[in-house]
């Protein structure tokens, strides 16, 4: 991915909301520092927009200050923000990222990395694992007109089980944090936790043989692994409690 963006003399405005502190929007385009794992992110994201899918950006390579450029993704981030907006907790926003992260699984299930791609988090993909967003919190996703338009962020993304994405992302949107935490971002219908998670893993599809294997990825399972775990990889992870363990180390990962 050696593209460089030509240098276009256009107003830099920077984005609230990132740890980081380098986003900027130059047009339709943001920029961000990269890092040694940006190139095998730009493979997995050219992969996604190949396939179609709008619900991340398109990686465009990288301009001039060696900073990857990328799609604008449109519409309202919730930043620093607390309370969180509105939307963040609405049951309709539930369903919608359940239903991204369906799709994304679908479609990630038959990435296969570039051979020594390099990870910020570490690890080697194999068959079985996906490549995970591995961040998609309330933090890094973006809200048009009703819609989610997609997760922004993927500097985190890297080699895991899809259960494990699936368990992040629960815990930041049911949301399954402490309730004091929750509470001063706004969120205080405890009682409503259990038919929120079940309504996000339903969406999703858990227990009913998600994510589905495409032919390359099912070829690549079998190829490899022995034939006892190349069921369980067909068949996709759907005890309940094979998640609970995710969502605790999930759990242990999330800023108090
Ligand atoms: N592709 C993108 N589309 C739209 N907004 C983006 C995009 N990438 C980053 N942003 C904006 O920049 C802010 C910080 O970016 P982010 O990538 O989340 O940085 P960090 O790694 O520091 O969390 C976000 O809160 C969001 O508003
Ligand atoms: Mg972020």
């Amino acid at each position: 991915m050696a593209q460089v963006c030509q240098h276009v003399l256009m107003a830099e405005e920077r984005l609230e909301g990132g740890y980081l502190d380098g986003a900027v929007r130059v047009g339709d385009t943001v920029r961000r520092p990269a890092g040694p794992w940006t190139p095998a992110v730009h493979a997995l994201l050219a992969y996604l927009a190949d396939q179609s899918f709008t619900g991340a950006s398109r990686p465009l390579g990288f301009d001039e200050q060696g900073r990857e450029v990328l799609t604008f993704l449109k519409g309202e981030t919730i930043g620093h923000r607390k309370p969180r907006p509105a939307w963040v907790y609405a049951d309709d926003t539930l369903v919608q990222v359940a239903r991204w992260m369906r799709d994304y699984h679908q479609i990630a299930a038959d990435f296969v990395p570039p051979p020594g791609a390099v990870w910020r988090e570490g690890g080697t993909w194999s068959p079985g694992l996906i490549i995970a967003h591995n961040d998609a919190t309330t933090h890094n996703a973006a809200w048009h007109q009703g819609k989610l338009t997609g997760f922004f962020d993927w500097d985190f993304a890297g080699p895991a089980t899809p259960e494990w994405d699936l368990a992040l992302a629960a815990f930041a949107w049911v949301p399954l944090h402490v309730r004091y935490v929750v509470a001063a971002e706004g969120f205080t219908d405890f009682v409503a936790r259990p038919r929120r998670l079940d309504r996000f893993l339903g969406t999703y599809g858990w227990g009913r043989r998600y994510p589905r294997r495409g032919r390359r990825g099912r070829r690549a399972v079998r190829a490899t692994a022995p034939p006892g775990r190349a069921r369980r990889h067909r068949r996709g992870p759907r005890r309940p409690g094979e998640l609970l363990p995710a969502v605790a180390r999930s759990a242990s990962r999330m800023p108090a």
